[in-house]
């Protein structure tokens, strides 16, 4: 693969951008519409290669499906396909956890057999989590390879509701759990994913569906059925944060996310922005109206400010956990020791993130400590990359917010840096390079 240079900044990012749909959301609009009454559309949604991942999985089960622009349509299935089913949910981790509680509540008990697979990278990373917790509500889940890792192979069983008790603050977890408790008789409550995003939960609501929420979990009465929907999705805060990051870092920069997510469960990177020196400001868009999946949206100002070192714990985890690559960054460059701790899951991530983030940091010039759970980075510390003839390859490992976080990195290098794999930003933000082109362009006005 033929490195990706990466652009410098030859002055202060400026101007407002649209971050692409929400990507949690988006994966939940094609899934939650496989168990609908009736053809669901989402507008706003992210086209990218987790979630087609998830719209292949619609068809493979007889969706019919369609994309023009950013509108998707699902129309659930009358009935599923006769024989075995292979789904490929290629990198993407949200789409092989959520199926299998779908799958696991909706399938018929002489249905066909569905086989979930997906990349290596998802190959490697834990099922059980999901696997366990759905068998204990009677769901018929079978690894065909390695114990707890995908292929899983799903039959159709009788579920009965059930408590819960999540080990990881998981919203793949508990959204798979509580899709499998609309097929279920009876209650199924998960509790431990307190803090961690609930758009599952907004979007049940917002169609009629009793969630009972409490400060420490949910629940669901099943079996119930969906009414059908359609709704628009907000701006993901974890691709604008790359953006919003890159405006605290470089001197005088000042950007705007319209129309993004500001879920109180997504936006600790926004948090921590603002402990760590930028300026922040919220304009959310109003109270959540019909169409929104119960998601708060609005505007965001980033601008940059006199950064100082900041730290982040497990509690906040939940709430920042896609952001800490770019935020690793971020600490690259404050006044102090910054400390990250409770973190551990980034090592089960698309790649194990705490042990990329230290080797690539570290080989830009940077002081960072590596943790079982977390970073601990002393700023702020010159970056510098290499000549021109040779610049620094950094290592993606093929994941995408690692590459993303790469290109914010560059921004305060001295040198050239590339990635080895720059194609892989498509797995969540296919026109991430032009908007942070446009985003610089706009900071120089000599520059188109
Ligand atoms: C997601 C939940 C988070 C997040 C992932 C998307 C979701 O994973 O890291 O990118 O859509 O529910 P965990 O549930 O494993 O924390």
């Amino acid at each position: 693969m033929t490195p990706h240079i990466l652009p410098h900044a030859s002055g202060p990012l400026a101007g407002a951008f649209t971050a692409p749909g929400d990507k949690s959301i988006s994966h939940r609009a094609v899934l939650l519409a496989l168990l609908a009454d009736g053809p669901c559309r989402a507008a706003g949604w992210l086209d990218c290669a987790d979630t087609r991942s998830s719209l292949a999985a619609a068809q493979a089960l007889g969706a019919a499906t369609g994309l023009q622009g950013d509108v998707v349509t699902v129309t659930p299935p009358a009935a599923l396909p006769v024989g075995p089913i292979l789904i490929d949910c290629g990198n993407s981790g949200t789409t092989a956890r959520l199926l299998m509680g779908v799958l696991a509540g909706r399938l018929p008990v002489d249905g066909p057999v569905v086989t979930l697979t997906g990349d290596d990278s998802l190959r490697r990373r834990p099922m059980a989590r999901v696997v366990d917790p759905l068998r204990r509500m009677g769901a018929d889940l079978r690894y065909a390879g390695a114990e707890g890792r995908l292929p899983v192979v799903v039959r159709g069983a009788p579920l009965s509701g059930a408590n819960h008790e999540l080990a990881v603050a998981s919203a793949q977890v508990a959204s798979a759990l509580l899709l499998a408790g609309l097929g279920a008789a009876g209650r199924t409550l998960v509790r431990g994913a307190a803090g961690a995003r609930d758009h599952t939960e907004r979007l049940l609501r917002d169609l009629g569906v009793a969630v009972d929420e409490d400060a420490i979990g949910s629940a669901v009465n099943g079996p119930c059925r969906l009414a059908a929907f359609s709704l628009t999705v907000p701006g993901d805060p974890s691709s604008a944060a790359f953006f919003q990051v890159a405006a605290a870092l470089v001197p005088g920069s000042r950007v705007t996310s319209r129309g993004q997510s500001l879920n109180p469960t997504r936006i600790g990177a926004l948090r921590v922005l603002e402990r760590a020196g930028a300026v922040v400001t919220l304009e959310p868009a109003g109270k959540a109206a019909a169409g929104t999946g119960g998601e708060p949206r609005g505007d965001v100002e980033v601008r940059a400010g006199q950064l100082r070192a900041f730290t982040i714990d497990g509690a906040e985890m939940p709430s920042l956990v896609d952001e800490i690559p770019v935020l690793a960054v971020l600490a690259t460059q404050c006044a102090g020791r910054s400390v990250i701790s409770g973190a551990a899951e980034l090592r089960v991530k698309e790649s194990d993130r705490l042990a990329l983030l230290a080797r690539n940091l570290r080989r830009l010039g940077a002081t960072v400590d590596e943790r079982a759970d977390g970073l601990v980075i002393d700023g702020p510390c010159s970056l510098r990359g290499g000549p021109t003839c040779a610049p620094l390859v950094l290592e993606t490992a093929g994941d995408h917010r690692i590459a993303m976080a790469m290109a914010v990195a560059t921004l305060c290098t001295n040198g050239e840096t590339a990635l080895d794999d720059g194609a892989c930003v498509g797995v969540s933000f296919p026109g991430f390079f032009n908007v942070m082109d446009r985003l610089l362009a706009g900071g120089d006005p000599a520059r188109p």
